[in-house]
């Protein structure tokens, strides 16, 4: 098993200079190129400049399953669209691994075909919750869909026609709700969805830019029955950086007091919390050369971490968490330096993803030196500017925002920081390691892989 090691000698002294560093394909927009590629009947060809993660292997080898063609050419992927009528029943179940948008998405997808179907998961995948999707879908668009007992993977999908429906989502999820659309788009039935708070939307930007008429009034989408994609046979589909992993070199950034900019990340504003949360909290940070492609905007990233004196701490409230809640683990390290004390409330899903990232965080967190509160809803963490953290073995849990936001808090330790089971970042950013590398030697820290 692979392990890294982060040991820090010099902070002050060394040499700086502004560090250019790119990030992977955004994930959450990857894997839905992915999937609508796949139900498409067009040849869709999509640039990767940076090598994908896990995740997004586990969809393409779900979709293999399915009998769609993918293939990785040189630094591109091309996805040979099936239509929606196309995919063929696989004889084993589909192990989406780690990756939850891969089961979510596909239960959706699957639950409008006219086969059977089961999806599978890692350890970690098989814990979290699956029934609050397959509740919806049965109840309120007449899917079969089995779960475990205890609400879980594996799940068996008895693929049929689903009907009109109109929804009023509890929670606020971009899975859920992009889940719906895609049995409603298989299906042909119009779909009415209406969240709690407005979630990331590339779903249904995605859909319009594939030709289907998707409408939409920030918390209220609506898809017309019987819509299919209207594109040309082959065309070219751009995915922006990520700006999930993004926030861990902004964090290694803003402790460490380093210039970096990050280029082509996605800037989408239901996905871009994390750079008002900075902004406004007094971090130097600026997005330059704004462009947009496939319906997504995306610009570099600057970080004047040189210019940081002090900055304010945060403050998170259930309406601002679906903005930013994949970039709570990087933002909580960030707190740690901050002057003053930090609160996320409102942030119960966090206890739901790659781990119970509440519990994960204040564990580790509380492990390195911090003062953290835990509360059921989210953390409080008291700051301090000159913070130094303890030498520390972390516990990530198989987590990769785990695992990676503690990776930049080692970069502020007085002692040696051992990530065990280091390969795990590889579920969203294969190379990150590489990178924190580059932003860690401008302030004379050392990481070693063993
Ligand atoms: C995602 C939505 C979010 C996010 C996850 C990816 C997506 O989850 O945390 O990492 O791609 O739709 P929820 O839908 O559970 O909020």
């Amino acid at each position: 098993m692979s392990s890294v090691t982060i040991s820090c000698r010099n902070i002050h002294n060394a040499q700086r200079s502004i560090v250019e560093c790119t990030v992977p394909p955004d994930k959450s927009i990857l894997h839905r190129a992915l999937f609508l590629g796949a139900l498409s009947e067009s040849i869709i060809t999509i640039p990767v400049t940076e090598s994908v993660g896990d995740d997004i292997i586990s969809t393409i080898n779900a979709l293999r399953q399915l009998a769609v063609p993918i293939e990785f050419e040189g630094s591109q992927i091309v996805i040979t669209g099936v239509g929606k009528n196309g995919l063929h029943k696989s004889d084993k179940p589909i192990d989406c691994r780690n990756s939850g948008t891969t089961a979510r998405l596909l239960m959706g997808i699957l639950s409008a075909q006219d086969f059977e179907s089961t999806l599978v998961g890692d350890s970690s995948l098989s814990t979290r919750p699956m029934k609050r999707i397959a509740t919806v879908l049965n109840e309120e668009l007449g899917a079969d869909i089995i779960t475990s007992e205890s609400g879980t993977l594996p799940v068996c999908i008895n693929g049929r026609t689903l009907q009109n429906a109109a929804v009023r989502l509890p929670v606020a999820s971009a899975q859920i709700k992009s889940s719906l659309l895609l049995a409603a788009f298989c299906s042909g039935t119009s779909l009415e969805v209406i969240e709690p708070l407005q979630s990331r939307d590339h779903t249904e930007r995605m859909f319009r830019q594939f030709g289907v008429d998707v409408q939409t009034s920030a918390v209220k989408i609506f898809l017309p029955e019987r819509r299919t994609f209207v594109l040309p046979k082959e065309f070219d589909y751009n995915v922006p950086g990520d700006i999930s992993s993004a926030s861990f070199l902004i964090a290694a950034a803003a402790i460490t007091r380093t210039d970096i900019s990050i280029n082509n990340v996605g800037i989408n504003q239901t996905r871009s919390g994390v750079l008002q949360v900075l902004s406004n909290s007094g971090i130097p940070i600026f997005v330059n050369t704004i462009s947009e492609f496939s319906g997504e905007r995306s610009g570099n990233v600057r970080i004047a971490g040189s210019h940081i004196i002090t900055f304010r701490p945060f403050s998170l409230d259930a309406s601002s968490v679906p903005n930013v809640q994949d970039e709570i683990p990087a933002l909580s390290v960030i707190a740690l330096f901050a002057d003053g004390v930090s609160n996320f409330a409102g942030a119960s899903e966090l206890r739901l993803k790659e781990s119970d990232r509440i519990s994960t965080l204040y564990h580790n967190l509380t492990a390195f030196g911090a003062n953290i509160v835990e509360r059921s809803d989210g953390l409080t963490i008291h700051g301090d500017k000159n913070f130094i953290g303890k030498a520390l073995v972390i516990d990530h849990s198989g987590d990769h925002r785990i695992a990676m936001a503690m990776s930049v808090a080692a970069l502020c330790s007085g002692g040696e920081v051992i990530i065990p089971d280091s390969n795990v970042v590889t579920i969203s950013y294969p190379n990150f390691f590489e990178t924190l590398t580059t932003i860690a030697s401008q302030s004379g820290c050392i990481i070693t892989s063993n």
